[in-house]
């Protein structure tokens, strides 16, 4: 099976970012982990700060992986160009949050990936990526 986590604008800084809300691990430390916990699946990772480049991604691996599972940050909130990419595309979508959105500022409750998204895993911290790749493992059986 072939996944990709795609993480959007300041994920780059996990691990330094607000430790209180997002943790202490850097995600490449956390990705490492990952790939030892699942031998059997292909796992990729993609971050970038920019919302087209983001969106350029979610094209390239959209007709060809079997899952994505997509942090956009804070362009969940406001991007309806990531949320037509989501739309467009062929691989079924997984939105994770590392925080619990819905206990946050109102502007958090708002997501455009939502819609198109197969389902959505918000705040168990970085387990939150763990249990996507366990639903796209479940559902693949
Ligand atoms: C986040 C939640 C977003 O509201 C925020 O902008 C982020 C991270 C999360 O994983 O909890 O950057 O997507």
């Amino acid at each position: 099976m072939k996944l990709i986590i795609i993480n959007g604008p300041n994920l780059n800084l996990l691990g330094k970012r607000e430790p209180e809300v997002y943790g202490t691990t850097s995600f490449d430390t956390y990705f490492s982990t990952l790939q030892k916990q699942f031998p059997a699946v292909e796992l990729h990772y993609f971050q970038s700060n920019i919302e087209g480049e983001l969106i350029d991604k979610l094209q390239e691996v959209g007709f060809s992986f079997d899952g994505i599972i997509l942090n956009a940050a804070a362009y969940t909130h406001t991007s309806i160009g990531i949320g037509d990419a989501v739309k467009s595309i062929e691989a079924p979508v997984i939105e994770v949050h590392i925080s619990n959105v819905t206990t946050r500022e109102t502007f958090r409750h708002a997501s455009f990936i939502a819609p198109n998204a197969i389902g959505l895993i918000i705040g168990f911290g970085l387990t939150s990526y763990d249990l996507a790749i366990e639903a796209f493992l479940k559902l693949k059986k």
